[in-house]
């Protein structure tokens, strides 16, 4: 019997390491790159609400260990949701064979690839994204906000709103 484990074994890890071998590295070119155009570029681009873009490589290089800690412990992309308590149209978490991607490249020291296995970049609207507004309100004046403070609300008693989170 363990002469027959041995050698199932002696059988399967060549074909593993052959495997692993046509799978190639982990690249941002080829892998990563796309789960940050699904996941995190609605947020994570020039002039959006993340406080850093991860279009480009350079953008998303300096950021590897961080990214690889927040994508682990779910921090991001944010998703209050608990799993298994309903389905959610845009539900926004990756998938574990995700997370494990951007933890592989990551741990190879964010390598960046071969250019032609970029893909296109995404075009997102210049306009707004849920469609034009029925109002845009702002505050009469700038105020400033506290470092660690919690949701602020403001009012716009004059135009008939009762209360708007900003
Ligand atoms: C819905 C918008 C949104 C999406 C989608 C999103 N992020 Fe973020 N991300 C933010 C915002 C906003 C912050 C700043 C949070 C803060 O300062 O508290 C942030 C912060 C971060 C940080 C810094 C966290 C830290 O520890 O300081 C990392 C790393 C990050 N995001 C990675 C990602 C990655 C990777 C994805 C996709 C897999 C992603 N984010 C998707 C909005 C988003």
């Amino acid at each position: 019997m363990r002469l027959r484990t041995l050698c199932l074994f002696a059988l399967v890890l060549p074909v593993c390491a052959v495997e692993a071998r046509a799978q190639g590295e982990v690249t941002f070119n080829n892998q990563v790159v796309r789960i940050f155009q699904q996941h995190c570029q609605t947020c994570h681009r020039p002039g959006n609400i993340a406080p850093f873009s991860l279009v480009t490589y350079q953008d998303a290089q300096i950021h590897a260990l961080q990214i690889r800690s927040a994508v682990i412990t779910g921090e991001m992309p944010p998703w209050k949701p608990v799993n298994a308590h309903g389905v959610f149209e845009g539900e926004r978490s990756l998938t574990e064979p995700e997370i494990q991607t951007i933890s592989a490249w990551v741990g190879a020291g964010a390598p960046e690839g071969n250019p032609n296995d970029l893909p296109e970049p995404i075009r997102f609207p210049e306009t707004w994204s849920a469609g034009t507004p029925d109002m845009v309100i702002q505050p009469a004046s700038s105020f400033p906000l506290l470092a660690g403070a919690d949701d602020i609300y403001r009012c716009f008693p004059n135009i008939g709103l009762v209360c708007s989170r900003i």
